[in-house]
């Protein structure tokens, strides 16, 4: 594991964006616990929303293909940053020169992505990354629109809770505040369900139903 991780890390975008990684010791930060909970629940299907250079998506991937059993991860990302995702040949190209080939990309919105069939297909979901747009109320769409579909174990993970600071990811002149932790203080108050921060870097919380269990 400690050699992919330094392949990985060959790419600098992969060694920032929030996850608390540390290159001189091969440390993935947070990876390590989405790559923990991934081999732990071993999802047949894992959802993200959302990757500047494909971190969660890489980790997630990585993950299910040591579980063995075929999983495959639904990665959700219209490109909005820059042109990275946009050739469908150059992010297989992306996945596979890290050794992953189980992460089927959709070149669209979350709002996109639920119209479609592949959307309707989906149940049982083991794991689900949000971190997309940044905003509280796509938070909140991104959430509900996965949240029912999650299998009985599985967990919902959203990035960039540790504060709300103004980003300016998609230029000077489209500045807004990442406003996700106060989705998520409002998770906080629902009984039903369990919610955890790990306020490391840019900080992520795991979201579990409370009735919840192992099957
Ligand atoms: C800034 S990146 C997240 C950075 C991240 N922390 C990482 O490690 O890569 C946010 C991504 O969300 C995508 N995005 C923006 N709006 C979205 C939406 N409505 N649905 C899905 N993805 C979206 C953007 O294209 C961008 O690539």
């Amino acid at each position: 594991m400690e050699n992919w991780v330094s392949r990985l890390f060959e790419l600098p975008a992969l060694t920032k964006w929030g996850h608390g990684q540390s290159v001189e010791d091969a440390n993935l930060g947070l990876g390590w616990i989405y790559y923990g909970l991934a081999r732990l629940i071993r999802p047949t299907t894992a959802v993200v929303i959302g990757s500047y250079r494909g971190f969660a998506p890489l980790v997630l991937g990585k993950a299910l293909t040591d579980n063995r059993n075929g999983g495959q991860v639904i990665f959700i990302d219209p490109s909005m940053i820059d042109d990275f995702w946009k050739d469908p040949g150059n992010v297989s190209a992306h996945f596979a020169r890290f050794g992953v080939t189980n992460v089927k990309h959709f070149l669209m919105t979350t709002q996109q992505f639920a119209q479609t069939a592949d959307y309707r297909s989906l149940s049982q979901l083991g794991l689900v990354f949000v971190d997309g747009y940044h905003s509280e109320e796509q938070a909140r769409f991104d959430y509900e629109t996965f949240q029912h579909l999650l299998s009985p174990d599985g967990v919902v993970l959203l990035h960039d809770t540790a504060n709300c600071e103004v980003s300016r990811v998609y230029g000077h002149d489209r500045a807004y505040q990442r406003r996700v932790k106060v989705f998520v203080d409002q998770l906080q108050q629902d009984a039903t369900l369990q919610v955890f921060d790990l306020p490391f870097d840019q900080g992520v919380t795991l979201v579990r139903k409370r009735s919840a269990g192992p099957e």
